[in-house]
């Protein structure tokens, strides 16, 4: 399983890429309202961090496919790396085949059933993205959906949208997904620096200080 970062916090991008451990960046409205700054300009910059896929959502107040569409062109000029987000109405399915078509790759969000995902990789989407954690938050096991998308794509060969599970919340969503097979994680930069944590590492660390230095000094 692979990640990416769930954030439009160019430190926070920064940060996990010099890690290592992102191969890619997944923005959306609210993420970019939080930065305060340009929407197409922090696509932008994260264009200049992160080579990898990075998705950028057509605007909240698009509704049409004729306007996510021409949106999705111009997320598409910012950088070859730009995948364009869209959310999972009719209206997007349709936004997606016809951005597909044209080569461009989609991320279909907001995917909360296995009907919805199996659609949005029928009309040809790159990605779906199904939210574990919105599901947990209405006492539905987000997992079991992350499960049974896994299931029905590794039945049907000639699907090949990938699936990335969000709304992480906790470094066990992390290992529950991983388990699934599930292709990537998008998750959170405070997600990311709590799975690098355990306390044994911690308290290794020192016992392994205060040995070398009783003996070597400082
Ligand atoms: O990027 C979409 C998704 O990860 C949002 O997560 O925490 O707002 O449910 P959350």
């Amino acid at each position: 399983m692979q990640f990416f970062i769930d954030t439009a916090n160019v430190d926070e991008i920064r940060e996990a890429w010099d890690m290592g451990i992102i191969s890619g960046v997944t923005t959306n409205p609210s993420l970019i309202a939080k930065e305060g700054k340009d929407y197409m300009k922090t696509l932008k910059e994260i264009t200049d961090i992160v080579d990898g896929p990075i998705s950028g959502e057509v605007k909240a107040s698009t509704t049409t496919a004729e306007g996510m569409i021409a949106e999705g062109r111009e997320i598409a000029k910012i950088h070859k790396n730009m995948v364009v987000k869209i959310p999972m109405t009719t209206e997007g399915l349709k936004a997606v085949k016809v951005l597909t078509a044209e080569g461009i790759h989609t991320n279909v969000t907001l995917v909360f059933s296995a009907s919805q995902a199996l659609l949005a990789a029928r009309a040809g989407a790159t990605y779906v993205s199904p939210f574990l954690g919105r599901l947990d938050d209405i006492s539905t096991d987000g997992i079991t959906l992350i499960e049974d998308i896994m299931q029905i794509f590794e039945m049907y060969p000639d699907i090949t949208t990938q699936v990335i599970c969000a709304s992480i919340r906790h470094p066990m969503h992390i290992v529950e997904c991983a388990k699934t097979g599930a292709d990537i994680a998008t998750v959170p930069y405070k997600v990311l620096m709590q799975m690098t944590k355990h306390p044994l590492t911690d308290i290794g660390i020192a016992r392994f200080k205060k040995d070398y230095e009783s003996v070597f000094g400082k």
